[in-house]
């Protein structure tokens, strides 16, 4: 491979030395004596700036957008360019400026800054404006310091399968699995009904009695009709689990020093993971992450309480009229995405931990609290909150009892029979445990102060959108 921007920046040739550079046109500009190129190659937010003498070497199908290959000499930059490629052919006669791909009159980017609503519009161009890229860069960096997290801490990377017989939720809200191929007998490819998952919790569990401590980063698919700036139909979700863990805080505390460990490494700029952001974001939005990710780190331990506790505090301010809701909130009620919004945004202004919420509001799989203070049963679980997006991590004690087990899947009236595998694994060493479910780009909005989920995912599908 010849050396891309990235490398190039790293660790900088010697001054007045030959590259060559391939990439990206993000600017030209044409006076009497001299021309400049600026080329980007999406490696890093950092363009390359090469000065053209004599203007006419520069051909005129550069353009925003095409790409090309230059042949000069790494200088010293002047001004508030550290470096420039200097392709002199009045001095250099190899110098050289090649158009590699011409664009169209019809390319949809230009040099400014493009709106992220515009952006959505051109998928297959999207990513090509500088600043839009900066956010799958750091997608690419968040990724691999969990990878390094979770190997810190003894955990496996596991690849649970994607299409599933269980709705792993039971909020029925799947996308089915059908094939092309034509069978005899008109039977379905599986021989039974198939869904893209919706979680990969289940099988995670079987892999978790194996490992003790296991993970996945996976994409989860839910048909939630719900066209809002934090949902999205095709969406990654990292999953752990587990094995004798008994207490709903031993989850939460772990959860929490995930999350703190990945903002560590964006304030201290490991592997660039922080400026990258902050260069590519206007003043007020990088301003804005600095705070979020500083008061991350600020608080020791962030808020934790009941759902019976967080359900009292909304009441109370609503009384009060500190808050307005559209849904006033009651004892036995999920929280509305209003209410999530409101105690972390507004009332612990950080992320806060809900906890043990009613049975009646969560899955099958979690554990019952022996707890009779409350109007009715609850179970030990938790979710995370955070301004601004509401639920960032969802989480549990398992109902690692048979009997107990088997009871709940009856009493909801649900359909045992896809479940048996996972019921049957409580007879066999069955062991304490518990896991939790975060929404990958849930954690990027949050971190880069990200108004729309659809600004952090490559190709965002949600209800009526598929395009490319
Ligand atoms: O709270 P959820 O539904 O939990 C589960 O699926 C558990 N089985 C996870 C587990 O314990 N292993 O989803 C977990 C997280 C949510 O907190 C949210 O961040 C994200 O997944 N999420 C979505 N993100 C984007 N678009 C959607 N439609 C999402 N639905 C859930
Ligand atoms: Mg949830």
């Amino acid at each position: 491979l010849s050396r891309c921007i990235n490398d190039i920046y790293s660790s900088p040739p010697d001054s007045n030395t030959r590259i060559s550079l391939q990439g990206w046109v993000s600017g030209a500009r044409i006076s009497k004596n001299v021309a400049f190129v600026d080329i980007f190659d999406g490696t890093t937010h950092d363009n390359v700036k090469c000065v053209i003498k004599p203007p006419s070497l520069l051909p005129n199908t550069v353009k925003t957008g095409s790409s090309i290959e230059v042949d000069g000499i790494w200088t010293e930059g002047r001004g508030k360019q550290k470096y420039e490629v200097q392709v002199d052919n009045t001095k250099d006669p190899a110098a050289k400026l090649r158009v590699v791909g011409e664009v169209d009159d019809l390319y949809p980017l230009l040099k400014k800054r493009h709106t992220d609503q515009y952006l959505r519009t051109i998928p297959e161009y999207r990513w090509r404006a500088a600043d839009a890229a900066s956010i799958l860069r750091f997608r690419s960096k968040v990724e691999t310091s969990l990878v390094n997290f979770f190997d810190q801490h003894s955990f496996t990377k596991t690849h649970p399968p994607i299409m599933t017989s269980s709705d792993c939720e039971g909020a029925g809200e799947m996308f089915k699995v059908e094939s092309s191929t034509k069978l005899g007998n008109n039977q379905t490819f599986f021989g039974k009904e198939t869904y893209l998952t919706v979680s990969t919790q289940l099988h995670l569990e079987v892999l978790c009695a194996a490992l003790s401590r296991v993970w996945t980063l996976t994409p989860c698919f839910r048909a939630e009709e719900s066209d809002t700036n934090r949902h999205l139909s095709e969406f990654w979700m990292l999953e752990a689990e587990m094995a004798f863990v008994d207490k709903v805080d031993q989850l939460t505390k772990f959860s929490e020093m995930m999350i703190k460990d990945v903002v560590q490494k964006l304030v201290s700029d490991t592997d660039g993971m922080g400026s990258n952001l902050l260069e590519s974001a206007t003043k007020d939005h990088a301003e804005a992450m600095r705070k979020r990710w500083e008061l991350l780190l600020q608080q020791d331990n962030w808020a934790s309480i009941t759902y019976t506790e967080a359900i009292k505090i909304l009441i109370d301010a609503y009384e009060r009229g500190q808050a307005s809701f559209q849904y006033i909130p009651k004892w036995g009620e999920s929280l509305r995405s209003e209410h999530e919004k409101w105690l972390a945004g507004e009332h612990f202004r950080n992320p806060v931990f809900v906890t043990d919420y009613p049975l009646e509001e969560k899955a099958f799989y979690m554990k019952v609290n022996d707890d009779d203070s409350t109007p009715a049963p609850t179970v030990g679980c938790y979710d995370l909150l955070v301004p601004d997006i509401g639920e960032l991590i969802g989480g549990s004690l398992r109902e690692h009892e048979f009997e107990k087990l088997s009871t709940e899947i009856r009493r909801r009236k649900m359909n045992a029979e896809p479940l048996e595998w996972y019921l049957a694994q409580r007879r066999n060493g069955t062991f304490p445990h518990g896991g939790f479910g975060m929404g990958f780009e849930r954690l990027l909005q949050y971190l880069t102060c990200t108004e729309n989920i659809k600004d952090v995912i490559a190709f965002p599908r949600t209800v009526n959108n598929c395009l490319c």
